[in-house]
């Protein structure tokens, strides 16, 4: 990771970082940091980000203000879980699990003893979990987490930062599958600010968005853009993130659109088939979906229905049809990559 870490020179706007956990490389405590790179990859990340996930048909649980449901769909039928919740640093007990009863299906995040811990379980005896400290400073804090289909798919996010620790395995963690779930805030009396519970596994970037956008709405100031996103290949484009610069090209836009309409219903996060969500032009080279300049040698394009070349069975998007004019616009898009 590239550190720009310019104490005391008065460019961008002053981040605030305290409370780092279990990130070795950033020992930082409550040391002001001037980091234009941050504040750009924060806004960035916000407008890209920020209206598509307060709109989402996938949020299944909104309690603004700690008061009333401004959206509850439950039972949630859904293999994967995203959530975001500001709460009293002093915060103790199970915060929140969603849950298909008796602890099947469950991710929770409980705190306790100074320890915060997300428990992804499928039963009472098979379960992994991530536990860390506390946030040393502030009278809240903004925790994030993600549960994700896999057995030991999840993230914890802590005012911002994503958690590194090692992940615990107790027995024999499942895969999720699809039961109706429900959502339940518990041991928390008058100390849970907001909370969102969205159907879906969030990404880091999306947590951290949403980490910050919480913690504004409740007034909770020590909540950072996380440094390691500059380096994750998920975030803008691809480059990094850093200054969020590069566009994408018009090509990749629009094949980005068809990818998204004709292929996300099966092709997401936890698909065992391949995840082309949030695809970016690096992320597709990364996963080896492209070949650049080589529509027929890549197989996000030669799996389409109609698509040309000697390359694999052409069935793709399974059980239904595409346009020749979608398949162009992957082909055409492909062919421009250098
Ligand atoms: C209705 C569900 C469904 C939709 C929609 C769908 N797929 Fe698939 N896809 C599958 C399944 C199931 C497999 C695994 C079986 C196979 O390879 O035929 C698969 C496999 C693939 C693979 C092979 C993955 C690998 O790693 O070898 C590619 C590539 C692919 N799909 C591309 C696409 C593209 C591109 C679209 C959108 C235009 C799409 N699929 C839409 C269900 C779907």
């Amino acid at each position: 990771m590239k550190k720009k870490i310019l104490a005391g020179m008065a460019v961008g706007i002053p981040l605030l970082l305290l409370g780092f956990q279990n990130c070795s490389e950033f020992q930082l405590t409550d040391e002001v940091v001037f980091d234009q790179s941050l504040t750009d990859l924060a806004m960035s990340l916000d407008n890209k980000l920020l209206p598509g996930l307060l709109q989402s048909s996938d949020i299944v649980y909104w309690n603004p203000d700690g008061l009333g449901d401004s959206i509850k769909k439950n039972p949630i039928l859904a293999k994967e879980m995203g959530y975001v919740i500001a709460i009293g640093r002093n915060a103790a007990g199970k915060i929140i699990s969603v849950d298909s009863g008796s602890m099947s299906e469950e991710g929770s995040i409980l705190v306790q003893n100074g320890k915060i811990r997300a428990t992804r379980y499928t039963s009472s005896t098979s379960y992994d979990y991530l536990e860390v400290n506390v946030p040393s400073a502030g009278d809240k804090m903004v925790l994030a987490a993600s549960f994700g289909e896999k057995a030991g798919s999840f993230t914890l996010m802590v005012n911002g930062v994503i958690q590194t620790g090692t992940v615990t395995k107790v027995g024999t963690p499942l895969d999720f599958s699809y039961l109706a779930k429900g959502v339940s805030l518990s041991g928390t009396a008058g100390v849970v600010d907001e909370v969102m519970v969205y159907g879906k596994a969030l990404t880091n970037a999306e947590l951290n968005v949403l980490s910050r956008y919480v913690a504004s709405n409740n007034g909770i100031k020590n909540v950072i853009v996380d440094p390691a996103l500059l380096s994750d290949p998920s975030v803008i484009g691809g480059n990094g993130g850093g200054g969020g610069t590069t566009q994408p090209s018009a090509a990749f836009t629009a094949a980005k659109a068809v990818i998204d309409a004709r292929c996300l219903s099966c092709h997401s996060s936890g698909s065992s088939y391949g995840d082309f969500s949030n695809l970016t032009e690096a992320r597709a080279k990364q996963l080896s979906l492209v070949i650049p300049g080589s529509p027929e040698s890549s197989k996000i394009y030669y799996r389409l229905t109609g698509s040309s070349g000697s390359n694999g069975p052409k069935n793709m998007p399974s059980g239904a049809s595409i346009s020749t004019s979608d398949v162009k616009i992957v082909s055409d898009w492909i062919s421009g990559i250098k």
